[in-house]
């Protein structure tokens, strides 16, 4: 059993020795510091102040009833009543060894088994389809499959939807401008080559020419209601954007697929039903020609309530109707037990708007759990919203293309022995990886800053540095000559490991606090957690590294299988962490 739910139940009891009502909760946590033992239980203070008891009198009731027999070398009662728990090494190594056993394997560490499973949508990257996508969906994509990677591991159903935009009225003036280049010969792959400057020269022309511009809204409307020809442009235009944004995916290592894309067109024919049923309901009502839900719990301070457009006066649908279809497609076809929007902090009132039109229309079952899990804005060193050095928008493409780059310069200085081709993928790995952890390890909720340096930097808190870590780790066992496997004559494991000081039991500490990380951000999707439980897993392994010798002769071999099952679980551990995030490892770099 995991040790924070052990101490939780060990400590609940002896609260309710002392007399504690039952809903008063233990609160175990890991200790932030070494002097407040390796667990601390604060639930002592909370329960003598909902009592109206003095805290150290009832933390001292509490431990009077605490046994730890057999786990816990000592416990103290520290300032107004936290209650602080030191553990013994031989339950610590007794706990590690069975980790090791359960994940026994050269590779990644296993998942715990999880009982209780449900199904989540995971609503990420998303991009629109008229323009390339540019930095501002990085955040969605690397985070939202950093999350979809996550509640999987956990044993949870995860379905992932890219809501990409495929539809709207921008969609008339693309396929009235595809229509004309085609119409001198162009190929559609070469003209869309780069759909920045398509989607330019497609406004440029709409904006000068009023009988250009007359077809293209006649063109949407066409599409809309089924045209073949509008309809046959429109998909050449949707199949060529799909491919750029799978180019994308393919060299972000993220795990959508096209199978994962559930457009805004899909929900075209059920806005009709969603419109109407909101009118019927009274929810809707008319306003200046147009179909709007009032809503007054998002009241501005003049006390007007705020308008949800369902419907424009043209009768063309939004993007606010076409969530709504999604959402009700989720809850009752897709089943639904939570559904999970990363979209960028700016659309939250959008969301809000969303949630409780459908709570009110009765479109989503009462139990499902809805959640924006926004995020702040990428910047650049100059502070300002990250842009071109002329004050474009910086293309994706164009950035992981640098990133690699740069991981290839830094790459051939640092380990000139790797062939070519060793170097290519390394330089990949750590370009991409350096880029998706420096998003990742920042609050979600805060802009952040887009550095190069800093992330591509081989110390501190970088993707480079724990890449390094994993495969400083993996080369022990070349060095070593061993196997893993238990049938192997160099197999190793057999033994139990032992704690010989402070390293190994912090190390053991860290391995063995990995599943409560991960559930942790599964909860909260704060995935900067796991982050940080990786870098301090990487730098406990450093100092177990630099004080326990593991391969010199002098170190008797039960000591030395000790030692390399502590060497296999961080690797794993740091394998799996990064996978987690979306972020591969290499043996040698
Ligand atoms: N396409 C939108 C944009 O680029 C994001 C869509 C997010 N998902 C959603 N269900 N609204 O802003």
């Amino acid at each position: 059993m995991d040790i924070v739910e052990l101490l939780n139940q060990k400590v609940r009891l002896a609260m309710t020795g002392a007399s504690v009502p039952d809903h008063l909760p233990a609160r175990v946590a890991v200790s932030t510091q070494a002097e407040f033992g390796d667990f601390q239980a604060n639930g002592a203070l909370a329960a003598a102040k909902q009592l109206g008891q003095n805290p150290r009198q009832l933390a001292t009731d509490i431990v009077d009833h605490l046994d730890l027999e057999g786990i816990a070398e000592r416990v103290e009662i520290a300032g107004p009543g936290f209650i602080n728990i030191h553990l013994t090494n031989q339950f610590l190594a007794t706990a590690a060894h069975e980790l090791y056993e359960h994940c026994q394997t050269n590779g990644m560490r296993k998942p715990v088994a999880q009982t209780q499973t449900e199904t989540i949508v995971v609503d990420y990257s998303s991009p629109n389809l008229a323009k390339e996508m540019h930095v501002g969906h990085l955040r969605s994509t690397i985070i939202g499959d950093a999350m979809a990677r996550i509640l999987e591991y956990l044993g949870h159903r995860v379905i992932r939807q890219n809501h990409m935009g495929d539809w709207g009225t921008q969609f008339g003036m693309l396929i009235a401008e595809l229509e004309e280049q085609l119409g001198v010969g162009e190929q559609p792959e070469l003209a869309l080559k780069d759909l920045e400057s398509f989607y330019q020269q497609a406004k440029a022309h709409f904006d000068a020419d009023s009988e250009f511009a007359d077809k293209a809204r006649s063109y949407v409307v066409k599409l809309q209601s089924g045209d073949a020809h509008c309809h046959t442009l429109w998909q050449q235009f949707i199949d060529i954007s799909v491919a750029h944004s799978e180019a994308i995916y393919r060299q972000l290592n993220v795990t959508l697929t096209t199978e994962d894309i559930y457009p805004e067109s899909a929900y075209n024919e059920a806005l009709v039903d969603i419109v109407s049923a909101l009118k019927d309901q009274d929810l809707a009502v008319e306003d200046q020609g147009a179909m709007v839900v009032f809503l007054d719990e998002f009241a501005d301070k003049k006390d007007q309530p705020s308008p949800v457009i369902v419907q424009k006066s043209d009768g063309g649908y939004l993007y606010a109707t076409t969530d709504l279809a999604a959402l009700k497609y989720r809850s009752d076809q897709l089943n639904a037990h939570r559904v999970m929007y990363f979209i960028d902090a700016r659309q939250s009132l959008h969301m809000k708007q969303i949630f409780t039109v459908a709570r009110k229309a009765g479109f989503i079952r009462d139990d499902i759990t809805l959640e924006h899990l926004p995020f702040g804005t990428m910047m650049g060193e100059d502070g300002k919203p990250f842009k071109t050095r002329s004050g474009g928008t910086i293309k994706l493409a164009d950035l992981l293309i640098e990133a690699v780059e740069k991981a290839t310069l830094l790459i051939q200085e640092k380990n000139p022995g790797l062939t070519n081709k060793e170097q290519q993928d390394v330089a990949q790995k750590v370009g991409i990886g350096a880029v998706k952890y420096a998003d990742l390890c920042k609050t979600r909720t805060n802009d952040y800053l887009f550095s190069w340096d800093s992330m591509l930097s081989f110390e501190g808190n970088t993707a480079p540095y724990l890449q390094y870590a994993y495969a400083r780790v993996r080369s022990i066992f070349r060095r070593a000559g061993v196997n893993f496997g238990a049938d192997d004559q160099n197999a190793f494991g057999r033994h139990s490991i032992t704690i010989t000081g402070e390293a190994e039991k912090n190390l053991s500490l860290a391995l063995l606090d990995f599943d409560n990380t991960v559930i942790q951000v599964a909860k909260d999707s704060f995935p900067h957690t796991l982050c940080n439980y990786l870098y301090n897993l990487a730098s406990a392994f450093m100092t177990f590294y630099e004080n326990c010798p593991i391969l010199k002769d002098d170190v008797p071999p039960e000591l030395r299988d000790s030692r390399l099952q502590f060497c296999a679980l961080t690797a794993g551990t740091l394998q799996q962490g990064l996978h987690l995030l979306g972020i591969e490892t290499m043996e040698r770099m």
